[in-house]
């Protein structure tokens, strides 16, 4: 039990004072009684509270990052019984889902979370938020065929935005190379097409940034929450359309 003002604030209604004043004004109810004494307490997961008549959402706001494991579909739900993301996050109850996708066989930094603004912020196009991959690749592409990756190249979806490109490392027994590269949009395969379009297969895709955001050590399958500071800085990116701060 907690304080009605106290649920009110987290509930983002306004601040405690201010909640005070709507409690005193009769505009709060609590299983549709009217409430105006200050003191009142009430449950916020079992109680049904109103501010002038609307209810009130106290869900918590969970965001969370997981390194996804590639053989893996970026879902909250499969028919088919595959294994989807969320399996990986079974020690929480509320109800959460993917911000974007990864490939079945895309490994690496993967956010869900259950607020639907910030998800839809972070996936839509016009907000451009960098998202960096490793790209494993047969064959070592010329320096020339990357310049293309960075200018944009012609999908059958149209032309990317320019991307940037480096070589990591470079295997010439195995002939592979991987290759870090950055894009600013999120377009079905996009990484694994780019690199189809100069002739190299991608043979291992991980995602290691998104944002400001890097999957750093975070190991294979397990997941962690957010900071304030990091969910701030996702927040302000999506909403500048630039790179938030560090
Ligand atoms: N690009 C791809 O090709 N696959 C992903 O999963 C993500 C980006």
């Amino acid at each position: 039990m907690e304080r009605l003002q106290k649920i009110l604030a987290q509930a983002g209604i306004a601040s405690r004072r201010k909640c005070e004043e709507l409690i005193l004004a009769g505009k709060v109810e609590v299983n549709g009684e009217t409430v105006t004494a200050l003191g009142t307490k009430a449950d916020p997961e079992q109680d049904i509270i109103t501010v002038a008549g609307k209810p009130i959402r106290n869900e918590n706001k969970i965001y969370i990052m997981l390194n996804k494991p590639k053989g893996v579909i970026t879902s909250a739900s499969d028919p088919a019984g595959r294994k989807i993301v969320t399996d990986y996050v079974k020690g929480i109850k509320e109800r959460i889902y993917p911000v974007g996708r990864l490939d079945y066989d895309t490994e690496g930094l993967l956010l869900l979370t259950n607020d639907g603004e910030f998800a839809n912020m972070l996936t839509h196009p016009k907000h451009h938020v960098p998202k960096t991959y490793l790209a494993t690749v047969e064959g070592i592409p010329h320096g020339s065929e990357l310049d293309k990756l960075r200018a944009g190249i012609k999908l059958e979806d149209g032309m990317t935005s320019p991307a940037e490109v480096e070589y990591k490392d470079i295997d010439t027994e195995k002939k592979e190379a991987v290759i870090s590269i950055t894009i600013h949009e999120g377009r079905n395969r996009q990484v694994r097409r780019m690199f189809e379009a100069i002739s190299h297969k991608v043979i291992r895709l991980k995602r290691i940034s998104f944002g400001d955001l890097l999957l750093q050590n975070l190991k294979r399958g397990l997941y962690r929450h957010l900071t304030k500071d990091e969910i701030e800085s996702l927040k302000n990116m999506a909403i500048s359309g630039k790179q938030g701060k560090k």
